[in-house]
């Protein structure tokens, strides 16, 4: 097992990679009341591992992340006597840890939490960090709060039981993160993708523990993304106007997104074709999508309402080489450009 430890302004919080579900009691508070929250598809695979807990259901999927959802979580506190010593579990992906967090550090102004993470993409990503909340009138994440969780239990073996789609799309977060900071975590990635899809442990653990260290790392120095952590939106400028409107995963969408931005990245003169070129050649060996016809004047438009946008300036996450990722300040008379170019 590795951990890591993150420091943050909003608190401190270890990550415990290669532990399992069934040890989650040796992280709980001692004689404390302990209520979970978790969704119908972790319970029909892990409701022996929870026996015993009081838990909350959380209905699936994105529609689900809102603040009525919020509701019946305060309703179902109330209901189970849930006051300030109370300890809160999430297990389950991204939006079962994000919904909790929020839930948690709202209620009663704040009880203390941990996730157990299920999917890869939580666990590379929506894990880490800090940030939790929900979506409001169909605006992502519009409302919530930086908090850090007590623990985060990364369980790989869990993924066994995952959707192989929603697995393959986790992949896209750990290649982003090799592309902006780690050029050997890229070519461990370029030669062990049959091991990592096959589920080898070993691997995953690998690729999650050096993925968790570089967003850790990033969050640290800059958590609420005023500057360094900005380079995380790399592949994502782009990822999510293309997901609202194919609406395919979140995953695929930046797969697709790092391939133009690093497109991007040759055309300013920064990145060789060469690495371009390992870059896409990586994605396909990991099963993402790497091509879509898309809507030039739907990827521009969305692209004008970046909410990263400044005056007539597009704050563009490009590589400055492989293992380099920059925020690049490009015009929108060129940014123009480059969508044309691309699309
Ligand atoms: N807080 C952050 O910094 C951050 C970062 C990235 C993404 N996110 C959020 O994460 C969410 C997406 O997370 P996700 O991709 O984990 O999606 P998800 O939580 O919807 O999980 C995907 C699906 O897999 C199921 N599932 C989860 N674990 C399983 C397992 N081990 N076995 C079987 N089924 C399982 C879930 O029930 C769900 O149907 C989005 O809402 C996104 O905004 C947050
Ligand atoms: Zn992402």
């Amino acid at each position: 097992m590795r951990t890591i430890n993150i420091k943050a302004g909003s608190g401190e919080s270890n990550i415990y990679l290669g532990e399992k579900l069934e040890n989650l009691r040796s992280y709980l508070p001692d004689g404390k009341k302990v209520v979970i929250l978790t969704d119908a598809n972790i319970l029909k695979h892990y409701a022996a591992q929870l026996q015993g807990f009081p838990v909350v259901e959380i209905g699936l999927g994105e529609k689900n992340k809102t603040m009525k959802t919020l509701e019946h979580i305060f309703e179902e506190f109330i209901r189970l006597e849930v006051d300030r010593s109370t300890f809160i579990v999430a297990v389950g992906g991204g939006i079962v840890c994000d919904v909790t967090g929020y839930a948690a550090s709202s209620f009663m102004r704040g009880l203390k939490f941990g996730f157990v993470s299920t999917t890869l993409l939580s666990q590379v990503d929506a894990s880490v960090g800090g940030k939790n909340g929900v979506n409001f009138q169909g605006y992502k994440n519009m409302v919530g709060v930086f908090a850090q969780p007590e623990f985060v239990i990364c369980d790989v073996s869990m993924f066994k039981t995952l959707d192989r789609k929603e697995f393959i799309s986790g992949f896209a977060e750990i290649i982003k993160a090799a592309a902006i900071r780690d050029k050997e975590l890229f070519a461990y990635l370029e030669t062990n993708a049959e091991k990592a899809l096959n589920l080898d442990e070993e691997v995953l653990e690998k690729l999650i523990y050096e993925s968790v260290r570089i967003k850790a790392t990033v969050v640290q120095n800059d958590e609420k993304e005023k500057g360094e952590r900005r380079i995380l939106n790399f592949g994502h400028t782009f990822a999510h106007s293309i997901e609202k409107n194919l609406g395919i995963l979140h995953g695929e969408a930046v797969s697709i997104g790092m391939v133009l931005a690093s497109k991007a990245s040759v055309k300013l003169g920064m990145l060789s074709q060469t690495e371009a070129d390992r870059i896409e050649k990586v994605l396909v060996d990991y099963k993402l999508p790497v091509k879509l016809l898309l809507d030039k004047n739907k990827v521009y438009d969305a692209v004008l309402k970046d909410k990263k946008r400044d005056g007539d300036y597009i704050n563009l996450i490009v590589l400055s080489g492989l293992g380099n990722g920059v925020v690049q300040k490009v015009h929108i008379k060129d940014m123009e450009e480059i969508v044309n170019d691309l699309c």
